[in-house]
């Protein structure tokens, strides 16, 4: 008999119950936008979107344009993907430009794959001229401050997010027996949701909808064992020892990571790490969702999943590839579907007089805290 770990109920008393508004007002969402989306490490993607030398994958970050691309050299860059002349977005859609050049759609300024001014046609009404060679420099695309782990692409839009090596410590620590060069993306997915950004998100830490939401997995009775981790302020989850519950293990003959710890092997892991990424850890697979909100009442996650090792990747695996990824999207359409739902009824106010549930809702508890941190900071500044 599993033993049911003690769940800390007291913060019924601590934390802020986010109300309706929460979902519902443009002012806020600034805010959230603003000093969270703006200030903070946002995963915007994943690096094996722009695995091969030329590629360019632009991305809509709250409303910020971002350009992620993989230079010639091999080099990873994040830039604003927006042109130095008139502003204009320089890149609509992923591509592969194997001449390692971007050429702005306006006044054809031209760039390298490495953010570099490389033309600026007819500069001074004359063909091939050009600003100095300190001019040019200057007018490189603007970077963005990055950092890569699990894959995932984090940014820093304000530059003053404390290093990204410290911010993500304690899950880097926790996690530190998973070796993540063996991970292998199978497929990628981006999903519209009729909801509020926060909803994606408090929905991935709610465990109590499982056994009803996505009956295929298993009875309530398989969901009860987990413990919350409150690794910071910023990255919180919950830890399933034995994994019964909510996404799927593969079947055995997919490959583990090897060297696992004790405790890790047939664990679950969902981590929240604030504001916008989801990421869900096993011995045999991993999931990273990142989510952007679209106005108050529209969100989309752009949503990666990966096996282990390049054993999966055989095509004696195929079947087992093909289920395992089919039984992970039905599971999001079953959430995509749930969350219009939620943000109908959460976004009214008699939402207000909603309760959380003790043992459950600890974790919903923990983001409407630090979603509550954030818009108090608007009077405190912090
Ligand atoms: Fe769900």
């Amino acid at each position: 008999m599993t033993r049911i770990p003690e769940i800390d109920t007291s913060y019924v008393n601590r934390s802020r119950y986010l109300q309706a508004a929460a979902y519902a007002d443009l002012d806020l969402l600034a805010v959230e936008i603003g000093l969270g989306f703006r200030r903070h490490w946002i995963s915007i993607g994943v690096t094996t979107e722009v695995q091969l030398p030329g590629s360019a994958l632009p991305v809509d970050a709250a409303g910020c344009p971002l350009l992620m691309t993989r230079d010639l050299s091999g080099t990873l860059h994040v830039f604003h993907n927006v042109c130095r002349h008139q502003g204009t977005r320089l890149v609509d859609a992923p591509c592969r430009r194997d001449t390692g050049q971007i050429v702005c759609p306006y006044h054809s300024w031209t760039y390298g794959l490495d953010g570099r001014l490389r033309a600026t046609p007819y500069w001074d009404r004359t063909p091939g001229s050009a600003p100095s060679p300190e001019e040019m420099e200057r007018l490189a695309l603007l970077p963005a401050r990055f950092a890569v782990w699990f894959d995932t692409v984090f940014v820093d839009l304000s530059g003053t997010a404390p290093p990204f090596e410290e911010w993500i410590a304690p899950l880097a620590s926790r996690w530190s027996p998973f070796d993540q060069r063996e991970l292998r993306r199978v497929v990628a997915r981006e999903f519209r949701l009729a909801g509020n950004w926060k909803l994606a998100c408090e929905n991935f830490l709610d465990g109590y909808h499982v056994p009803w939401v996505h009956s295929q997995i298993g009875a309530p009775a398989t969901g009860v064992n987990y413990s919350a981790l409150k690794l910071s302020g910023d990255l919180f989850g919950a830890f399933m020892p034995q994994g019964e519950t909510d996404k799927p293990r593969t079947a055995d003959r997919l490959p583990s990571f090897p060297g696992l710890p004790r405790e890790f092997i047939g664990s679950q892991h969902f981590i929240y790490a604030f504001p916008n990424t989801l990421l869900a850890l096993t011995p045999d697979w991993f999931q990273v969702f990142s989510v952007f909100p679209d106005g108050v009442d529209r969100c989309v996650e752009y949503a990666s999943l990966y096996l282990v090792g390049d054993g999966a990747l055989a095509p004696e695996c195929a079947a087992q590839r093909d289920e395992f990824i089919r039984q992970m999207w039905l599971i999001n359409e079953q959430d995509v579907a749930l969350i219009a739902k939620i943000h109908a009824g959460r976004s009214s106010p008699a939402s207000d007089q909603g309760s959380f549930a003790p043992y459950w809702d600890e974790l919903s508890a923990a983001f409407h805290a630090r979603i509550g941190r954030l818009h108090g900071s608007l009077q405190t500044g912090i």
